[in-house]
């Protein structure tokens, strides 16, 4: 029989108790998260957010308790009223915080029963992802995921504290708005009182914080939801969460000066870790050469290097036509890997070839020799002088990526962090920024036969640079700049162009025409004519932030209610199809092949 709360109400939460407390009458309420019978005495582990409390029905301390919770079961929600006792000898749970004592229960309360849950919250059950994602509150009980969000939420609430402090200003901007240019997909939400019209979902508030900037309203953030229509991965949700920033007349030392202070705030109350600064910076070119990525794993060395100079026109054609059509040939010693067997060495291949390779030529550095299903093309020479440039020692295995540069820096990147595991390199303790600095302005679309923004079309260039504009905009450095954390981007941002003439001229070597540029960025232009103090700023991935903090393997870990890779919520099976009515309203008609949905 279900009972009400009536008077009754916590006077502790499930992981408060402990010895101080003993011979007080508490009362608890939870969960039932076990309940073992020991021979007539019933033990519950009653479990709310905060921990886990033994409470025990004693008959011989009251039977009517004890009757009552022979009923529970696994998750039923209960109160109990009893008294805080010390747990006999040997018996204390030195794993709890409440371990050291128990409740003997006087009342007995069955707030509510539940059914079987579709698997078990032991941490260590092994169910797979979808079931958890479709019962995501049920998985949400469980302790780490409990945890990460607890954790999420002091990431949160130590970075508003830190920027209420330094005198920014909390200010909201719209949803409901117009496309803007981060880059990936935009949603769309139609408007059914104007019709046929359609709002675009914020890739960010870009460009709304710079026109806070414009109004006055210096020193602006926002923790935010960003919604891009991307192709998904571990660390990309289609909806995430972005702490946005803007500050006015400041150049980038202050910007980064401030966000360094702010993270030593974050590891001191967040993670209890003092961190050093200033924080190392690397330029892009730096970064693509060594660890052939923007957003460099800086937690072990290990690096890659160009050695074009040493295999041009050299036998093995492979490398040599490489370097002749002005691509790369990049190498990695893996220090050590020379104990890799030989199926071990195809695996790698298959994963690099997986990423566009068309192979992973080696060198080993044997005791008895170099082993290497090159050398006979290369020649000693050539090979000799590849293994000393490289550093090559007995132990070590060389390895080597031929090709269009993009291509090779994709695989020889992953290549590099997957030897980095392998070879047990990375410290996964350790937290290793770097920030990437020294991005240039714009980059060379192939497909498009075009140049796009490196980072988005409102970063500025550096001053010296602007004239390039007219003659070789491909060298035009940007006042960008990312923050890396472990190899993972976790913030990038920019001082911005706030003269339109610059704006122009941007948006003009973007290739828009004054059409679309009027049509897409009419309003901001203008914007920019009244008066637009310099400005810059910086937007960070809460999520991924926290997903670090966490150890976790995906964001998906760190949100709540997340999405899947195939940007679906498994839970309330979004998206879904609509009524027709809802559409007719829209001025909306679908129009899918027969089959879309048969698989
Ligand atoms: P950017 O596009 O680099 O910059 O985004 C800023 C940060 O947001 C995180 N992020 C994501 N996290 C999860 N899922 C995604 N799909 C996703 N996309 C991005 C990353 C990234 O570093 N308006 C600019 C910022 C500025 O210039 O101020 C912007 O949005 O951690
Ligand atoms: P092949 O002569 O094609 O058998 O190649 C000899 C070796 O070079 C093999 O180990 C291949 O895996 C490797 N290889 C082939 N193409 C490339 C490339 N583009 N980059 C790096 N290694 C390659």
């Amino acid at each position: 029989m279900l009972e009400n709360l009536g008077s009754w109400r916590r006077t502790h939460t499930c992981g408060e108790l402990n010895i101080n407390n003993l011979n007080e009458e508490v009362i608890l309420m939870g969960w039932v998260q076990k309940r073992r019978d020991h021979g007539g005495v019933i033990f519950v582990d009653l479990r709310d957010r905060e921990g886990i409390t033994q409470v025990v029905f004693n008959p011989e301390y009251n039977e009517n308790a004890h009757k009552k919770a022979e009923e529970l079961r696994t998750e039923y929600v209960i109160a109990v009223k009893g008294v805080v006792s010390k747990r006999p000898e040997g018996t204390e749970n030195p794993k709890l915080k409440t371990g050291e004592i128990e409740v003997m229960v006087s009342e007995l309360k069955i707030l509510n029963t539940s059914k079987v849950l579709p698997f078990t919250l032991d941490e260590y059950s092994n169910v797979g992802e979808d079931i958890r994602l479709k019962y995501r509150y049920l998985d949400l009980r469980r302790r780490p995921l409990q945890r990460n969000l607890i954790l999420r939420h002091n990431l949160v609430r130590t970075i508003r504290e830190f920027l209420y402090k330094k005198g920014f200003l909390d200010i909201e901007t719209p949803f409901l708005t117009k496309s803007t240019p981060e880059g990936a997909r935009d949603y769309l939400v139609p408007s059914r009182v104007n019709p046929g019209k359609f709002y675009a979902l914020p890739q960010s508030p870009q460009m709304f914080k710079q026109l806070l900037m414009i109004s006055g309203f210096d020193k602006y953030f926002q923790i935010v939801k960003c919604f891009r229509d991307e192709d998904l991965r571990a660390d990309r949700q289609p909806e995430f969460t972005q702490l946005d920033m803007e500050m006015s007349f400041i150049d980038r030392e202050d910007l980064m000066d401030l966000i360094e202070e702010m993270f030593v705030e974050i590891f001191d109350k967040v993670l209890g870790l003092k961190i050093e600064r200033p924080f190392p910076r690397m330029s892009y070119t730096e970064a693509m050469e060594k660890y052939g990525h923007d957003a460099p794993d800086t937690r072990f060395e290990m690096f890659l290097k160009t050695i074009n100079n040493l295999v041009d026109g050299c036998g093995f054609k492979v490398f040599a036509d490489a370097v002749k059509d002005g691509g790369v040939v990049k190498a990695i010693n893996a220090k050590g890997g020379a104990k890799f067997s030989r199926k071990e060495i195809d695996e790698l291949t298959d994963f690099v070839c997986s990423l566009g390779a068309k192979g992973l030529a080696y060198i080993k550095i044997n005791e008895d020799g170099l082993q290497s299903p090159i050398i006979k093309f290369l020649g000693e020479d050539v090979t000799n002088s590849i293994v000393k440039e490289m550093n090559g020692e007995v132990g070590d295995i060389i390895f080597f990526g031929a090709g269009d540069e993009k291509t090779v820096n994709l695989y020889m990147s992953k290549l590099r962090l997957l030897l980095g595991k392998k070879l047990g390199l990375i410290d996964e303790n350790k937290y290793s920024f770097t920030w990437v600095t020294d991005f240039p302005l714009l980059e060379w679309d192939e497909e498009e036969k075009r140049y796009v923004a490196m980072h988005h079309p409102f970063t500025s260039p550096v001053d010296e640079d602007i004239p390039l504009f007219d003659t070789d905009p491909g060298k035009i450095r940007a006042k960008a700049y990312d923050l890396v954390l472990n190899g993972s981007e976790i913030g990038g941002g920019s001082i911005r162009i706030h003269r339109s003439d610059v704006q122009e001229k941007m948006f003009s070597v973007l290739g828009l025409t004054e059409e679309e540029r009027e049509y897409k960025f009419g309003f901001f232009i203008e914007a920019l004519r009244y008066g637009t103090p310099p400005h810059g700023g910086i937007a960070f991935g809460i999520d991924r932030i926290a997903s670090i903090f966490a150890k976790a393997e995906s964001i998906r870990d760190v949100i709540a209610f997340p999405k899947t890779q195939k940007a679906t919520d498994l839970m309330c099976d979004a998206p879904s199809f609509v009524d027709e009515k809802q559409l007719k309203e829209l001025f909306i008609k679908v129009d899918l092949p027969e089959d879309y949905y048969k698989d």
